[in-house]
Formats: C-alpha cells, structure tokens, sequence
C-alpha cells in the first residue's frame, strides 16, 4: 500500500490472532505494519509477527522493485513487530540494524543474538540520511515499552508513531478509528499518561502532515481530532460526559438495581448511561468507557466476605491504568454482612483526585423501597 511515491506500507493484517497480547478480543483481526521509506539509501521501518515473516517478506521484495534495504529500523520491541527481524538479517545480510540502545539487550534475550557487528545505536535527536531526505528520531520510552523510539521525516511531513495513534483491527476492517483506538490506548498504554503527555509535546514541534503507526490505519488530513483525543486520554481527561455502571449480579438482584439506577439517571437527562455486566462484557470496553466518561459506578455483590471476582478483576485493571480524576459511586449487595462497599472503596483508594459520592447504595439481598430511594439519591447526586 503507497503512503507517497516513496513510502509504502508493507505490512499485514492477521485474521488469525485470536487474542491480541494474549488478552484483547480482536473480532476485526489486527494489522501489524512495517514500512518501506525508497531513497538513494533504503529503508525498512519494523518487522511483523512472525507468523506473517513469509508473507511480509514478499510485501517487501514487491514493493523493492529490485532495490535492496540498507536498514532496518526498529521502532518497538515487542513481538508483534519484532518477530521477523531474525528473517529480515538473514534475507538482507548486508541490511543495518538501527534501534535505540535499550533494545540491544531485547534482541539478544528474544533471538540469542544482538547483531553487534551490524548494528546503529540511535538516540534523541540522532539523524539518519537516505539521501534524498534525513530522518531524525525521538525516543517514545513506556510508549510504550522502554526502548521505543519514533522516526520523523521532515522532507515527507511524516511521524512514524510506533504503537501510539494505532488501533486493534486489521487494516480491511471498516470501522470508526475513535473506538478501537480508545480501547487499545487504554488497554495497552493507558498505566503510562505522562510518557505519552511527553511524546505529545515533542510531537507539537514538528511540523506533522501524515500519522503512520505500527497498527491501524495511516491518518492524514486534519489531524487534530487524533491529537487532541490523545492529549485527552493521556491527561485522564474526561471525553464524554456521561455515566458508566459496571455491576455484577449473582441471581440478578444487583442488576435490577444498576437498570434501576439507568433509569434513574435518564429520568434526570444524563446524556448518556452505560450498562456493563462485568462478568459478560469485554473487559477491555468496560475499562475503556470508566476512562472515557467522568463519573462511573460500581455494583457488585459481598462475596466470601469481600466483593465478587470479575468486580476485583475490573478495579485492579483501572488500579493499574492510574485511574483517576473521576467521581465514583458505589453499590452493595449482601445477605447477610454487606462487605462490597468497603472492598471496592479500598481497593480504589490511593487513586488521584477519585471523589466518592455521599449516598452509598445498599442492598441486602433484593431491591425494596429503601433500595429505591437510595438509587434516586445516589442518580441526584450524580447529576449535580
Ligand atoms: Fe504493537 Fe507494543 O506492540
């Protein structure tokens, strides 16, 4: 796929993957890209999986013309990208390995050898000529694993973004980019706001026509509604205004009372009410709209006197994505000695700028009047 006269996406999309990462359900499969940038010197922008080095390396031999590349550039470590570098130093013995110098040690650890003795050691700032144009690099660390780096070419107006700006999907998929960019920023980069906040501001001084990451589509034209997501989500801002209730339900009296609280909620025009069965839902959606939107409650049920498993599972993602700037809610359920509260509250503590509202629902064990009353406190509350 062309990019500009000179620069070619050379990469693949993987309807196999069942899992991204060994996590993330991919129903729309997942592009792995690598680019070729064609120049008085040639070169080759990160590797693919290494299920896809067989047709990936016809991509490239195509796309060569008959040229050969004089480097491999590696962007990312990670083995989405990383997989067919050991097929890609075999077919091009004469091909340079340039890479930050964090990922030296990677590739030893993952190939049993580092290339010492045809390798480039790049940094901030570094240069690199192919002639006609000059790339120059930004070290992206946690972006997002250590030893990233990304690559700029002025002459064309392109970032090369590695993972950032990507999404799951492969590339023949016909989907918003908004949702499964989301999803993927959250799920996999979310822990790391700051380093992305510092990306942003390199990012801002460059003179950017073209985005072209490592997943996902190339983005051009008006690039502003990319950016300024990114800036959003990795400043933990709130998107969209709305409330998100993730709940779990034993028998299905904690779910009647998160549908009660919808309910509730719509009556008072909140522009938007999401509903998460934790135990049914893709983890990844419902991890992704606690960060989307600015306020979020939880229901769960008091379970071997703590709370039910899939709302631990959920807490601890947000936990470790540094959730914060949000207004929480809670909701309890337990026969006989409601504990849920406590444990969610506790496990959420720590969390920077969380404000928990006054009202606390609880339940012991179905809805009643009480229980009603409670839930239309709490939808006042949260519509203040
Ligand atoms: Fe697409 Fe972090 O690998």
């Amino acid at each position: 796929m062309q990019i500009t006269s000179t620069i070619h996406n050379i990469g693949v999309n993987d309807r196999a993957v069942d899992l991204f990462e060994g996590q993330y359900r991919v129903p729309n499969g997942m592009a792995y890209n690598s680019y070729l940038i064609l120049d008085e010197k040639v070169a080759v922008l990160d590797t693919v999986e290494q299920n896809f080095a067989g047709p990936w390396l016809e991509n490239l031999a195509a796309a060569l013309g008959g040229k050969t590349p004089d480097y491999l550039i590696v962007q990312h470590m990670e083995p989405d990208h990383s997989g067919s570098i050991q097929a890609f130093m075999s077919t091009y013995p004469q091909a340079v390995l340039v890479a930050s110098a964090k990922a030296f040690p990677m590739l030893a650890n993952f190939f049993g050898e580092d290339f010492a003795h045809r390798r480039q050691a790049v940094g901030e700032g570094d240069r690199l000529s192919l002639g006609g144009r000059e790339l120059t690099f930004i070290t992206a660390p946690m972006v997002h694993w250590p030893e990233v780096i990304m690559t700029y070419s002025p002459a064309d107006r392109v970032l090369f973004s590695a993972d950032a700006f990507g999404k799951f999907g492969a590339l023949d998929a016909d989907e918003e980019w908004d949702c499964e960019a989301r999803r993927y920023y959250f799920g996999i980069v979310g822990k790391y706001g700051p380093q992305v906040q510092a990306v942003l501001k390199k990012a801002a001084a460059l003179d950017i026509g073209t985005l072209c990451p490592l997943h996902g589509p190339t983005l051009t034209g008006d690039l502003s509604h990319y950016l300024s997501l990114y800036d959003c989500w990795s400043s933990y801002g709130v998107e969209s205004e709305g409330v998100v209730i993730a709940f779990t339900s034993v028998y299905g009296h904690t779910r009647i009372a998160a549908q009660l609280l919808a309910q509730e909620l719509e009556k008072r025009g909140c522009p938007k009410v999401v509903l998460h069965d934790l135990a049914r839902t893709d983890l990844a959606e419902a991890v992704e709209d606690a960060f989307r939107y600015g306020k979020l409650v939880l229901a769960t049920t008091t379970y071997n006197a703590d709370i039910f498993p899939f709302m631990r599972e959920f807490i601890q993602h947000l936990k470790e994505r540094n959730f914060q700037n949000r207004t929480v809610g809670l909701v309890e359920n337990g026969s006989w000695a409601p504990m849920a509260a406590k444990g969610m509250r506790s496990l959420l503590e720590g969390g920077k700028n969380l404000r928990f509202t006054e009202t606390t629902v609880r339940l012991l064990s179905a809805v009643n009047e009480e229980t009603r009353r409670q839930l239309a406190a709490l939808a006042e509350e949260l519509m203040q």
